[in-house]
């Protein structure tokens, strides 16, 4: 028989872990909720179209990583890479734009990308999600940018580096890059052959290398922070100072490069220290330009995005489970009875349903980490798992008194 495993890039769940994924989206509902994000669910498939155009063809998402399917009616379907795209689509067509500005939402849910898997990278994701979309006000990249660092914060993901950037408007960047690829040319004996190679498609790319020569010949080359346009450079020096009020540290890295295309203006990654390869937690940015570009209304917007995998990995082995209250050593109606008397009046309990003799029944109520477990026999015993003293109790009621209830 052939066995079955999860598909290569794709991992099963388990608890305790599926509790403490569970547990992240929650704390990510309370945090943002506070600053007036309302939660909001896109489909888990869309037109391939709007990654196509929202992403950007020519990203190694577009290019390489969609999982993109027909349906019966031959229409290009693909799994959603990221959520942005998704969200600005509804945002217009839902005339979101119509409602008091900013709109501020968030999601999780799984994401799929084609890539090779390793430590931290799969195939099937789960990222959690906010955005700000109908006004470029500099108080929301900050605000997003401090309410990651929160969550973060409560998840206990250890330390991360923030590292910050401006990319100004797609017309500042594309002078940009002209600039920077004839300040490579005019340099380019002494670059590594990988990048001359690269130079004329992707100069930036220039800043990544390991290449001593190259290295060198980077350090003096023009930066794009340095080319933004007064307001875009104003937008940036905003949100700094505001980050700076709030007391988070952040390095301006020019070389920041995020791999979709939307990003105009502030953009961002946390980095954590404890990961290997993969260690981006989060990032996210502006996208002045994207609802337009998929036929909405001209409509600023700022979000990000963390791989919740990631922040799990971050943070550590799960904690112990709390275990449960009571255990009800007893089989039959009366035990049945009374475990429902206990749950509804709040208390985790368990009762036996594995056919265990007492003996069995009372080191599994110690195994579970009970509270007190209920004996169940011609008489009623309630035992303190903590002190181990055994009382009886004379009724049912009696026992709800015992055990807090
Ligand atoms: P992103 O940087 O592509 O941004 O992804 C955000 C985070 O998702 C990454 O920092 C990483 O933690 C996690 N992630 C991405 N790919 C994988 C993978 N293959 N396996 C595990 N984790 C992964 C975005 O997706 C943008 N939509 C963020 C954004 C929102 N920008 C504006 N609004």
């Amino acid at each position: 028989m052939k066995k079955f495993q999860a598909s290569r890039g794709t991992v099963d769940v388990l608890p305790p872990d599926a509790r403490r994924r569970l547990r992240l989206v929650e704390i990510t509902g309370e945090v943002l909720g506070r600053a007036g994000y309302e939660p909001m669910e896109t489909p888990v498939f869309e037109d391939t179209e709007l990654f196509a155009r929202g992403v950007g063809e020519s990203t190694d998402i577009v290019q390489k990583e969609m999982f993109t399917f027909e349906d019966k009616a031959g229409r290009s379907l693909t799994l959603r890479p990221e959520a942005t795209a998704g969200i600005c689509r509804a945002y217009t067509e839902h005339g979101m734009h119509k409602l008091p500005q900013p709109v501020k939402v968030w999601t999780a849910g799984p994401f799929f990308r084609h890539e090779a898997p390793q430590a931290g990278r799969f195939r099937q994701f789960t990222q959690i999600d906010a955005e700000a979309l109908g006004s470029d006000d500099p108080t929301l990249d900050a605000e997003l940018i401090l309410l990651l660092a929160e969550i973060f914060e409560r998840v206990r993901t250890g330390p991360s580096r923030l590292r910050l950037s401006s990319l100004g408007t797609p017309a500042t960047r594309a002078d940009y890059i002209d600039e920077l690829a004839a300040y490579l040319r005019a340099h380019e004996g002494e670059l590594s052959e990988e990048v001359r190679g690269r130079l004329e498609q992707n100069p930036l790319r220039a800043f990544d290398a390991d290449h001593p020569g190259t290295k060198a010949v980077m350090t003096d080359a023009p930066r794009l922070v340095d080319r933004l346009t007064t307001e875009d450079a104003e937008h940036f020096a905003e949100v700094r100072a505001l980050l700076d009020a709030a007391g988070l540290p952040y390095e301006i890295d020019s070389t920041l490069v995020r791999g979709l295309d939307y990003y105009t203006r502030t953009v961002f990654e946390f980095v954590s220290e404890r990961l290997g390869a993969q260690a981006a937690l989060g990032g996210g940015g502006r996208y002045d330009g994207l609802v337009e570009e998929l036929g909405g209304p001209p409509t600023p917007g700022v979000g990000w995005a963390a791989g919740v995998e990631r922040m799990l990995m971050a943070a550590g082995p799960a904690e112990q489970d709390h275990g449960i209250d009571v255990f009800v050593a007893g089989t039959g109606r009366d035990a049945f009875v009374l475990v429902g008397q206990l749950r509804s009046s709040g208390l985790r309990t368990q009762m036996e349903q594995a056919g265990r003799s007492l003996k069995g029944q009372l080191k599994h109520a110690d195994r579970l980490g009970a509270r007190w477990t209920v004996i169940l026999g011609d008489e009623i015993e309630v035992k303190d798992m903590d002190t181990g003293a055994q009382q009886r109790a004379e009724s049912v009621d009696d026992v709800l008194g015992m055990v807090g209830a």
